[in-house]
């Protein structure tokens, strides 16, 4: 059986998105469908639409979801019909180097549904990340899905599959954070924030938050910043220094992508300190260091894929977490809008009004 639902489409680079009727089959082997509630609209979603990932338009948007498994294909037994489950992209294969050397955070051979979600006229589909779920239904491969504490709201569980993960991740896992740490984070978007968050939760002493936006650096106090910089004011340099008794922050997360904030980044830190670019550039961005000073400055200077999150190990703690009322993921979702409103939310995004519009569904 073919189901015929409604999704969100980059029909080609540049274009406008348009909510179109969109052909989803039923799961075959090692797959599962999955009536999507709720997906986040994330700068990866509007990088599609601008052709800065690839050019296979078109493409079927949204990759920070959650939903209710519908149905599943032969071979599957982690999920069932019914289950509540967060979408990931990291099905991680169990075969490839990293997984075999123990490594599964950077499985380098992620598994994706095997057959295709088409427009009414047959033309294939590239969905984004492997999810494709600003759309009613879903095709994933099981591993795709992950199950996690039902008592939790979609829209806010959705957060975990994209940037939220990202940036907890970031402090969390890559870092990672310990107790008792100096934590710098450059760029209080989403990511910023929930690096932010993570490194209260592993337990830091001293949490300064950057941005040039003073209302980010508000919202960022409200995830747990101890101290705040507008770096259109004050050095962020000398302002981390100045926070860390001269010393810089044993680990700086930058969670923009851009080469001046990453040079920031790297001196900001104490000696033996650690950076995390979590952030995304562009191809045409350089960067010159003397190369001195990387020697010189020790540590490590580390990226941050999707948080290193393994999803079968973190989302269902991170929800519980979030259920005890630990972890505060409601504060990421600045507006719920409906399927037709993702085009709005993209401008939002780019002015910066919202850490997250989430589609419900
Ligand atoms: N210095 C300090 N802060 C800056 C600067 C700068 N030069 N330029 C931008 N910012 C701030 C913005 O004000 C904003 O608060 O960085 C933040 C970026 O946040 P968002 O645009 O909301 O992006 P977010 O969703 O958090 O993602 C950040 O991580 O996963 C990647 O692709 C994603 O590269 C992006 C990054
Ligand atoms: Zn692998
Ligand atoms: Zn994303």
């Amino acid at each position: 059986m073919t189901h015929e639902v409604r999704g969100v489409v980059a029909p080609a680079k540049g274009a406008k998105v348009e909510v179109t009727t969109i052909l989803v089959p039923d799961p075959g082997p090692g797959e599962a469908l999955v009536r999507v509630q709720a997906c986040g609209v994330c700068h990866t979603d509007l990088h599609y639409r601008e052709g800065g990932i690839g050019d296979d338009y078109p493409y079927l948007l949204g990759h920070e979801a959650a939903g209710v498994v519908e149905s599943v294909g032969d071979g599957v037994t982690h999920v069932a019909p019914g289950d509540f489950v967060i979408l990931n992209w990291r099905a991680v294969c169990g075969e490839c180097r990293a997984c075999r050397r123990g490594r599964p955070w950077y499985c380098f051979n992620t598994h994706n549904a095997r057959q295709t979600m088409t427009l009414a006229d047959g033309t294939v589909l590239s969905p984004a990340l492997g999810i494709g779920a600003f759309a009613e239904k879903t095709l994933v491969a099981a591993g795709q899905c992950t199950k996690v504490n039902p008592a939790a709201r979609p829209e806010v569980a959705g957060l975990l599959g994209c940037g939220v993960m990202a940036g907890l991740g970031a402090a969390i896992n890559t870092a990672p954070v310990v107790r008792g740490d100096s934590v710098a984070v450059i760029g209080c978007g989403g990511v910023g924030d929930a690096a932010v968050f993570g490194a209260v939760l592993n337990g830091a002493r001293t949490i300064i938050a950057v941005d040039i936006d003073s209302r980010k650096l508000e919202w960022a106090r409200q995830f747990g910043a101890t101290h705040v910089i507008n770096s259109r004011e004050t050095d962020p340099v000398e302002g981390i220094r100045a926070l860390t008794e001269g010393n810089g922050a044993d680990v700086v997360i930058e969670a923009i992508g851009r080469p001046e904030t990453y040079q920031q980044a790297f001196y900001a830190r104490d000696l033996a300190g650690t950076v995390v670019l979590v952030g995304v550039p562009t191809p045409d961005m350089r960067i010159e260091l003397p190369l001195l000073d990387i020697f010189g400055r020790g540590g490590a200077l580390k990226s941050s894929w999707y948080g290193d999150c393994l999803p079968e190990r973190d989302f269902p703690v991170l929800i519980d977490l979030y259920l005890q009322g630990r972890l505060p993921l409601d504060k990421f979702v600045s507006e719920t809008i409906a399927l037709d409103a993702v085009e709005e939310a993209f401008a939002k995004m780019e002015r910066g009004e919202v850490l997250r519009s989430v589609v419900t569904l």
